[in-house]
């Protein structure tokens, strides 16, 4: 180590890694506070904003914003075993990787305090039944557990628990598509081009306020998840035989979500008439490109092209039309109303 240079020596611990990079900017940047952030802005204005919205407005915005906290709330669940995962022996290093993610976990259970703060005080109206735990008998929102992403939160539990528990190169890269490619990468990023269209009718400044942190906190978990498939891409590259298979396991989860994904996305917008303009095939447009820059350019998969994914998509959008997401949130009502009193509530 250079003692002369500007930059401390380090020891064990690689500061030219691009998971010290990510971790160092967490710290640096990570750093804003839920509290503080709704105590500054104050909810009054979305309040207020709120309750001039038509029922179908709020309904479009109670869509949305439950996945968000359900989705928060399950990345955050699962961050302990991003923490275990990036420990296998599988991967060259972890300390580096252990560092980011432990600031992954503080930042997802920061992103489920701030709206679980905005919904418990702006759109209560909307959301009667929210508070039981998923992990102590609850189920999630009706609204998350009747579309696309519901499904998509409990698959990505059993993927983590399966990468976490000893998984192979193919079961980490599964779990790492899933849940920094499908849940952070497409449908929460689509789900912030969503917000930004209804915002132009409807301006909630305070949860604009949080999304714009939250993105950015996104945007650096996206990154790590993406290093992570690319380190298991260049190992099967190599030749080793522990690391066959990953490209197909990516390939595979990303055509799996993308039918949740797609669900979903229907489901916020056209299945109730989208009174607050998104578009439902700009934002399918919008999660492709996502999801091809991704899959294509930055781990530039060979076994997959761009058509397959559309064409996957494509399929989603034909099956969505057909479901009945009213009738299955009023089911999950009454499942979330019987699991309450049991509760004792
Ligand atoms: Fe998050
Ligand atoms: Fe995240």
């Amino acid at each position: 180590m250079d003692a002369s240079a500007s930059e401390p020596a380090t020891g064990r611990i690689d500061r030219d890694s691009t998971y010290y990079e990510l971790y160092q900017k967490s710290v640096e940047l990570g750093t804003w506070d839920a509290e503080k952030l709704v105590e500054k802005v104050g909810f009054e204005e979305d309040r207020e904003v709120w309750e001039g919205l038509d029922d179908d407005e709020k309904e479009q915005w109670a869509r949305l914003i439950a996945y968000f906290i359900d989705g928060e709330h399950a990345v955050a669940q699962d961050a302990r075993r991003i923490m275990k995962t990036v420990s296998s022996p599988y991967f060259d290093r972890s300390i580096e990787k252990e560092m980011f993610a432990s600031a992954l976990a503080l930042e997802e259970a920061k992103h489920t305090q701030f709206f679980d703060l905005y919904i418990s005080n702006v759109m209560t109206d909307k959301f009667p039944q929210y508070e039981l735990d998923t992990r102590r008998g609850g189920i999630q929102i009706p609204r998350t557990e009747a579309c696309g992403a519901g499904e998509m939160f409990e698959r990505q539990g059993t993927l983590q628990a399966q990468a976490a528990d000893g998984g192979d190169p193919v079961d980490i890269a599964r779990a790492a598509t899933n849940y920094h490619i499908g849940v952070e990468g497409v449908l929460a990023r689509g789900g912030y081009f969503a917000k930004n269209r209804m915002m132009q009718e409807a301006p909630l400044t305070l949860l604009n306020k949080g999304f714009q942190f939250i993105s950015t906190d996104e945007g650096r978990h996206i990154t790590f998840g993406l290093e992570v498939l690319e380190e298991l891409i260049e190992k099967e590259k190599e030749g080793l035989p522990a690391y066959q298979g990953v490209q197909n396991a990516i390939w595979e989860q990303a055509v799996e979500d993308v039918g949740y994904i797609t669900d979903t996305g229907y489901f916020i917008t056209a299945d109730l008439g989208d009174p607050l303009d998104v578009d439902f095939d700009d934002l399918v447009n919008r999660g492709a490109r996502l999801a091809g820059d991704m899959l294509f350019d930055t781990l530039e998969l060979d076994n997959a092209t761009a058509r397959d994914y559309m064409q996957a998509a494509a399929d989603a959008m034909e099956e969505a039309q057909g479901n009945d997401y009213g009738g299955v949130i009023e089911q999950y009502e009454h499942i979330y109303d019987a699991k309450r009193q049991a509760a004792g509530d």
